[in-house]
């Protein structure tokens, strides 16, 4: 499909962006009103030095408000069986989901995730109908061999092969 410069649909955009694989994570605070979570994609490194990472929320995420008071925010890299939470965190609430979050460096964190970094907000740049957050990674832990959930073109998958 080929869309002019002139008139870029929204669905077109959001479609064309899903041909890019990505993981999936769940962004998750705390605020005096308890600890929020939501499944968000769109995550990135950007700094080794110093240790920078961004994440971009929608403008109309209940999570925003939450991350603009906490001023801090953890990312839970999702493992390749953790669709249901990819589906909870994302507002299909899962009942049978329980006991979902252990504390790490005062933040909540999902268990058994393939990694977590912990964060504070040092920059946020207001992006139309998103919002970037740019994170200062204050605590980060991994499972150097976990099989992470994938995301493509609307689909959740896992990786086939993998070289390593
Ligand atoms: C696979 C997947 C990826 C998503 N990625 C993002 C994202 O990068 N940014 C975002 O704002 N919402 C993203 N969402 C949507 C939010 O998870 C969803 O709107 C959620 O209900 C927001 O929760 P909240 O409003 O309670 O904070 C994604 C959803 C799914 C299923």
């Amino acid at each position: 499909m080929t869309v002019g410069t002139a008139d870029i649909d929204p669905k077109a955009l959001r479609d064309c962006c899903g041909r890019f694989a990505t993981g999936v994570t769940v962004v998750t605070t705390r605020t005096p009103e308890g600890d929020h979570g939501m499944t968000l994609s769109a995550f990135m490194s950007v700094s080794l030095d110093p240790p920078l990472v961004c994440i971009s929320v929608a403008r109309g995420a209940n999570m925003l408000p939450k991350l603009r008071t906490s001023g801090r925010y953890a990312v839970s890299i999702l493992k390749e069986n953790m669709r249901a939470h990819a589906q909870h965190f994302a507002g299909r609430h899962d009942t049978a989901l329980r006991d979902l979050f252990e504390d790490r460096a005062g933040l909540p964190v999902l268990r058994g995730a393939a990694a977590v970094l912990v964060t504070d907000v040092a920059q946020t740049v207001e992006a139309g109908d998103h919002v970037l957050l740019l994170g200062a990674v204050r605590h980060l832990e991994y499972r150097p061999v976990a099989r992470p959930l994938l995301h493509h073109a609307g689909h959740f998958g896992g990786v086939i092969a993998h070289a390593a």
